[in-house]
């Protein structure tokens, strides 16, 4: 059994350089989040953010010395030669946030601080957060800016609306911590499905019975979201139709499509066929619903028992399996708690997939509502392999071995 590696970002080198802009009060929970999944993180303040957060939570949450602009002409560290170091070391830069001032220094490649200097020298994936007011933001200096970086490679990551610290609602707020630590993780994965479209499903269907009651099952959407965030790190774009859920973890960077019964699940896949290139069936979606749903609620006076006659749902994944081409990859699921292999084998044929992946939910440890998986990945050549921990590390190690199978459509 493959069992997959204990966070994957243990020991990954990310430079996180914050300059001065109100949003840097959010960066020691950023930096506490990157530590939190194993990286090591490195930390340049501009002069103004020293303004705006304290050295001490930095350098306490990130168990290093904090760096600052000046420490690139200093006699205490220049043996070091900080910007070469620093940039050397890194895996990936990230500045957040990047105020107006920041983004014209480095568009216009000067290094008379340590955060330019850096940015020169590092040959890493560099992630740019702008977060600043509206109209600075819009001004066609920024602008400009912001677009002449993004032509040299750095991947710009657009600042959100919302209401800003100046006081104004617009666009310029920095994504918040979670959103800013899911960019840095896709900086620091290898890019192998980039521009690839996914269409994942995800979370359990309702088949509502009147207006206040249905039938459904206990998925959460986890594995399924684990699926999406896995494909959607290594560089693909997204979709998810969602089933009715709270959803478990951050939906950042999805196109979620939310369905509620399996007839909605249906059209919202069948609508993005067209789009995607590789389609993960890892919804729970109900096989039967009411035959007739009650208009209103129906009242338990005078009804010692009652019977609902049910009707079966289509079959999304079979569907899929006849209506796909040649170039797209169906994935499928199968929650068994019998003769896994051969029910799985069997379904893997009926509904012409390319790859089933099978798990006990008997097993404890495995299936609904855990946190953790056992997983079998088969193929359509027989071939088997398994994986078992957190669900979203084995949803990585189920991309890593269908890269490896070479069942990625080319872009
Ligand atoms: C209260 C306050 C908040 C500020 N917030 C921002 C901001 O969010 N974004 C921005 O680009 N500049 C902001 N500025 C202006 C920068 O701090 C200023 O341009 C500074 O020179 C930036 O230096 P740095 O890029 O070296 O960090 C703010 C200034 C003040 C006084």
């Amino acid at each position: 059994m493959a069992l997959t590696a204990a966070g994957f970002c243990e020991g990954r080198r990310v430079l996180l350089c914050v300059t001065g802009g109100i949003a840097a009060y959010k960066t020691p929970e950023l930096v506490r989040r990157l530590v939190k999944a194993g990286c090591e993180v490195e930390v340049i303040l501009t002069r103004a953010a020293e303004k705006f957060v304290a050295p001490l939570a930095l350098s306490t949450l990130s168990g290093r010395r904090v760096w600052r602009e000046e420490d690139l002409l200093s006699e205490e560290h220049g043996f070091e030669i900080p910007h070469i170091r620093l940039a050397e070391w890194a895996e990936t830069v990230a500045v957040a946030p990047c105020t107006a001032n920041t983004a014209a220094v480095l568009a216009q490649g000067r290094a008379d601080g340590l955060t330019g200097a850096v940015f020169l020298a590092a040959r890493v994936p560099v992630v740019i957060f702008p977060a600043m007011n509206t109209h600075m933001l819009e001004h066609p200096a920024t602008q400009e800016n912001l677009k002449t970086l993004a032509g040299r490679g750095a991947r710009i990551v657009e600042p959100a609306a919302g209401a800003l610290a100046c006081g104004e609602a617009g666009r310029g707020r920095m994504p918040e911590p979670e959103e800013i630590a899911e960019e840095i993780f896709r900086a620091l994965t290898p890019q192998d499905m980039e521009g690839l479209h996914v269409l994942v499903t995800a979370g359990p269907t309702r088949e509502y019975l009147d207006p206040v009651r249905f039938i459904s099952n206990p998925s959460t959407g986890r594995m399924g979201l684990a699926m999406a965030r896995g494909a959607w790190r290594r560089g693909a774009e997204v979709r998810v139709v969602l089933g009715p859920v709270d959803p478990p973890c951050s939906l950042y960077g999805f196109e979620v499509l939310p369905a509620v019964s399996a007839l909605e699940m249906r059209d919202a896949v069948m609508s993005s066929l067209p789009w995607a290139q590789i389609i993960v069936k890892a919804a729970a979606v109900g096989d039967y619903r009411a035959k007739k749903r009650a208009e209103r609620k129906v009242k338990r006076e005078g009804r010692e028992e009652v019977s609902i006659e049910l009707v079966q749902n289509p079959d999304i994944a079979a569907e899929v399996g006849r209506a796909k081409r040649p170039d797209q990859i169906l994935i499928g699921f199968a929650a068994e708690t019998d003769d896994l292999l051969r029910n799985a084998r069997s379904k893997l044929e009926r509904k012409g997939l390319d790859a089933i992946l099978v798990n006990d939910v008997l097993a404890s440890g495995s299936g609904f509502a855990s946190e953790t998986n056992t997983l079998r990945l088969i193929g359509r050549s027989g071939e088997d392999e398994s994986f078992s921990g957190l669900k979203e590390d084995v949803a990585r190690s189920v991309w890593d071995s269908l890269a490896g199978r070479g069942l990625f459509p080319r872009c």
